[in-house]
């Protein structure tokens, strides 16, 4: 099978994923008169946003008057350990109140003060309480609000299980996308004026992880094939805690908001080990801080009997604990037969983001490509080394709306989407590499290369790296990316509804990712956020102002450090300012 037919579909601003940054883009550009057509990979509403269950963070100062922009501004630069993109930084800090209290106005439900205002927890290294929540809950009244929305907004229009598989170009502009329809097996040639990407991140690659089957790093390897710049890509996120056991839940998320909200973490020995690792901040030191503190209380002989530690809510209230954190409760009540009310839960560390991503411009989300725009999670810059919880979401609404506003108005200054003159070559070639697999019955199965893709990278890129680590798992990707271009499919033929030969596409994707990883991570030779390496233990200042930088060049990838532009003085201000540290008797 080496050619297929395909239909055409004509919009304004194509967007790829309906997690919060694709519908919040959506609904931008067709408030500013675009069509809009989001293509996502499963159904609409299932998205990785929902696992930001905690909190959406925003200096709304409803609980903390001391609160503000240059507060949040000035943690969210601290978090990232200052190689964030700084105006980004700025933009979110003061954008992400406005964002929150429109998602309030378009119907989405929050936990309340005593005085009726949204409430907002405590969430680590947030110098306030700062996440607006609903329960542990709010990734999905989120995404229920933003959907809501979306579908009601004059000009949206949705495609549900469908995958993009290649960004087209016409003289030198992304002008559309190739994807496949699950549902029919039916190929379909997207053509665009503007594109926004907006899939998230790469979590798949990593056995042990809270993302979902959809999060395979497609839109970065999408970008990057297309000549975008990748930024960063050292910087993943273990978030310190996933369940444990039983096994086939290992990694699923346990919000920090059990932290949040006082739940405090032992080891096996029953000692509060964060003591010793930030005496200050405690559970609620960042989470690079604290997945490495479990990690090494694991590794040290002070884990639980399923390789984990004990974190303990326990002590507050069950009517408090059923209110303020009802998933967790199910959760762990009906996977693990725990009564988190009066038992502690077992928890470690799990993949759960990509600081790394797509470079951006900070105003509009543009990459380096023309008519490319991208947002999210798979849009790098805002968190640098690091991310701060509830960040994620505030980012998806802020970019997602700001590259939804600039793809509109890109339309306006391009050729329309049926007027570009696309390549036939460059259309048959996309599909021959994708049908490929199907010519090759005997070929090695997919899903056997992505257990190996996830093998590699939690031995050779986990939270602790090292140079021989990461190379040798650099020669494990490259031959699994010859291997994966000669995979198959087992024999099957059909297209609609053939999870095996997605996945050989999948794993291309994850390739691509985990190549720029590991790249990358060999690069930067020190320790700094999420990025910890045993041969480098130490923070080099100097590398504070450089962000490494992935690109496609004649010879494959390549990776080079680039500077960070100086912060202006008065952000540098704001970010050397003291602020008063916050105790929760304040709040009562
Ligand atoms: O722990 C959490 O609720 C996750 C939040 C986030 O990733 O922002």
């Amino acid at each position: 099978m080496s050619t297929a037919s395909y239909e055409t579909v004509e919009t304004d601003v194509l967007i790829l994923g309906a997690g919060g940054a694709g519908l919040r883009g959506a609904i931008a550009a067709a408030e500013a008169g675009a069509r809009v057509l989001v293509v996502c990979k499963s159904l609409l509403g299932k998205a990785h946003t929902v696992m930001a269950e905690g909190g959406v963070a925003a200096a709304m100062h409803n609980v903390a008057y001391q609160d503000s922009w240059e507060v949040h501004f000035a943690d969210t630069m601290k978090g990232g350990k200052l190689i964030n993109n700084w105006r980004m930084a700025e933009i979110h800090a003061k954008e992400s109140p406005d964002r929150v209290i429109e998602l309030e106005r378009w119907g989405a439900v929050f936990d309340r003060t005593w005085q009726g205002r949204i409430h907002q927890r405590p969430f680590g290294a947030h110098t306030y309480p700062r996440l607006a929540h609903i329960g542990d809950r709010t990734g999905l009244e989120l995404i229920r609000t933003l959907q809501d929305r979306a579908v009601h907004t004059a000009g949206v229009d949705v495609h549900m299980e469908t995958t993009a598989f290649k960004l087209l170009t016409a003289d030198g502009r992304v002008v559309g996308a190739l994807a496949y329809r699950r549902s029919d097996g039916s190929l379909i040639l997207y053509r665009c004026s503007a594109l926004v990407l907006a899939s998230g991140g790469a979590g798949k690659m990593y056995r042990v992880t809270s993302n979902s089957w959809e999060s395979t790093g497609d839109g970065t390897a999408l970008a990057y094939d297309a000549g975008a710049q990748l930024r960063d890509m050292e910087m993943v996120q273990f978030h310190p805690t996933g369940m444990v056991w039983p096994a086939g839940v290992r990694g699923l998320l346990v919000t920090e908001g059990v932290r949040g909200e006082g739940g405090v973490l032992r080891n096996k020995d029953g000692e509060r080990f964060m003591e010793r690792y930030d005496h200050e901040r405690m559970e609620l030191s960042s989470r690079d801080v604290v997945a490495r503190a479990i990690n090494s209380e694991v590794i040290a002989g002070r884990g639980t009997p399923h390789g984990g530690v004990y974190l303990d809510i326990s002590h507050r209230k069950p009517e408090f604990i059923k209110s303020k954190l009802p998933s967790m409760y199910e959760q762990f009540l009906k996977l693990s037969n725990v009564d988190i009310t009066k038992q502690p839960m077992e928890v470690a560390p799990t993949l759960h983001y990509m600081m790394a991503g797509v470079r951006v411009e900070p105003e509009t989300g543009a990459t380096n490509v023309p008519g490319l725009y991208a947002a999210g999670e798979l849009a790098a810059g805002l968190h640098g080394a690091n991310r701060l919880g509830g960040n994620s979401l505030s980012d998806l609404l802020v970019f997602g709306k700001r590259a939804g506003d600039a793809a509109a108005e890109a339309v306006k200054r391009s050729p329309k989407a049926g007027n570009t003159k696309i390549d036939p070559a460059q259309v048959q070639q996309a599909i021959a590499a994708l049908m490929a697999p199907f010519d090759r019955p005997a070929g090695e199965s997919p899903y056997k290369l992505h257990a190996e893709i996830q093998d590699t990278m939690s031995t050779h890129a986990p939270i602790v790296r090292e140079a021989a680590g990461l190379k040798e798992g650099l020669v494990k990707i490259e031959d699994l990316r010859e291997r994966a271009n000669v995979c198959g499919t087992g024999g099957s033929t059909t297209l609609a509804f053939n999870p095996g030969w997605h996945t050989s596409w999948d794993i291309r994707s994850m390739l691509v990712n985990a190549e720029a990883l590991l790249r990358s991570a060999l690069e930067r030779k020190e320790s700094r956020g999420a990025h910890a390496r045993s041969d480098y233990p130490k923070t080099d200042d100097q590398l504070a102002s450089v962000n490494y930088i992935t690109k496609q060049t004649p010879h494959g990838m390549s990776v080079e450090a680039e500077p960070i532009p100086t912060m202006p003085s008065y952000l540098a201000e704001i970010l050397h300012r003291s602020y008063a540290t916050y105790t929760p008797e304040e709040m009562e």
